[in-house]
């Protein structure tokens, strides 16, 4: 009896102390007015010291998408939203950067279609903010690229229209840019079998002929691309919808390769389904080169809009990369 106590303490203790790692976990993330934070498939754009978070608004009632082999559930893609931050705890709304439409089917932003996973690059050379996200058919056949331009970072964003990079399908996506000032879009081509690295032009608003197939024929979406000690650190998920799985990352040293995979970067329990969470954003942290934040979605495919967030902060050790839960 006295040893299951204390087990049962310890286990409370330990437990307690795992979860103290990780900054967001669950459906409660709020911002400065008190209400949920509704920014899904995120990813996040620093600039002037501002950290300026970007995600899939997702609102109204989940429904399933017949006739497809797989469980297309949706929700009403309500436009991308904006929350800004300085101390990355507290999270002012700035509104929505780009808005969808409704009841127009024929238009690329119509609520009956898919707008995910936005990301905001800044560039130096136009002094234009630009978002590029995926955009589809309710049953991904689409699959291309949204680019949106704005001339603040909370927008409101102009949508420019939709591409196919080099006519190869794009669905999951991040956009990276280096050091260098160049940009990247990196996404799930070729049905979701092989991604992609496209080198973006100057401005960032449209692809170049010059890209890469990488993590061929491994199924891989989710993108998160990160650099660290002059090294790049590739983040993806399985594709499984909705349902979680396990991680893996790849490192190259040229960001057009050759990548080489390299494993789970998540330990822990439940670490073979990424503590139930898919990644959509590596975050570097502002005056810290080696340290960052796992950002990830748990989703509730019954009920989109009710989809939580896990974020967990983690250091590049050795060039390993380790995401403990
Ligand atoms: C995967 C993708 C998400 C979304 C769903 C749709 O989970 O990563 O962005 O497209 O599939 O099922």
């Amino acid at each position: 009896m006295k040893y299951t106590v204390l087990i049962l303490i310890l286990s409370i203790f330990f437990n307690n102390q795992a979860r103290s790692q990780n900054m967001i976990s669950g459906g409660d993330f709020k911002d400065t007015d008190g209400n949920q934070i509704n920014a899904h498939g995120a990813g996040v754009l620093y600039y002037n010291e501002v950290y300026y978070l970007f995600g899939e608004i997702k609102k109204g009632k989940t429904w399933l998408v017949p006739g497809q082999s797989w469980e297309d559930y949706r929700v009403p893609a309500g436009g991308v939203s904006c929350y800004s931050s300085t101390d990355l705890k507290h999270w002012k709304n700035l509104g929505t950067a780009l808005r969808s439409v409704t009841g127009d089917p024929s238009n690329d932003l119509d609520t009956g279609r898919v707008i995910e996973r936005p990301k905001v690059l800044y560039n130096e050379k136009t002094k234009k903010f630009v978002m590029w996200f995926h955009n589809d058919r309710n049953d991904y056949q689409d699959s291309k690229a949204g680019i949106a331009i704005s001339d603040s970072p909370e927008g409101p964003y102009t949508y420019l229209g939709s591409i196919k990079p080099n006519n190869q399908m794009l669905r999951d996506m991040t956009l990276f840019k280096d050091t260098d000032g160049k940009a990247y879009v990196v996404y799930s081509s070729e049905d979701n079998n092989t991604m992609h690295v496209c080198l973006l032009t100057d401005d960032y608003l449209k692809p170049t002929e010059h890209y890469t197939r990488i993590l061929i024929d491994r199924n891989r979406e989710s993108p998160a691309l990160f650099k660290n000690n002059g090294k790049y650190f590739l983040i993806t998920s399985g594709c499984s919808g909705w349902s979680p799985n396990a991680a893996s990352y790849a490192t190259a040293n040229s960001i057009m390769g050759a990548w080489t995979e390299i494993g789970n970067p998540c330990s822990g329990t439940n670490a073979e389904q990424t503590f139930f969470a898919q990644g959509n954003y590596v975050l570097p942290i502002n005056g810290k080169p080696s340290n960052f934040i796992f950002m990830g979605d748990l989703w509730n495919k019954l009920d989109l809009e009710k989809s939580g967030y896990l974020w967990i902060p983690f250091e590049v050790i050795d060039g390993e990369v380790k995401i403990n839960n």
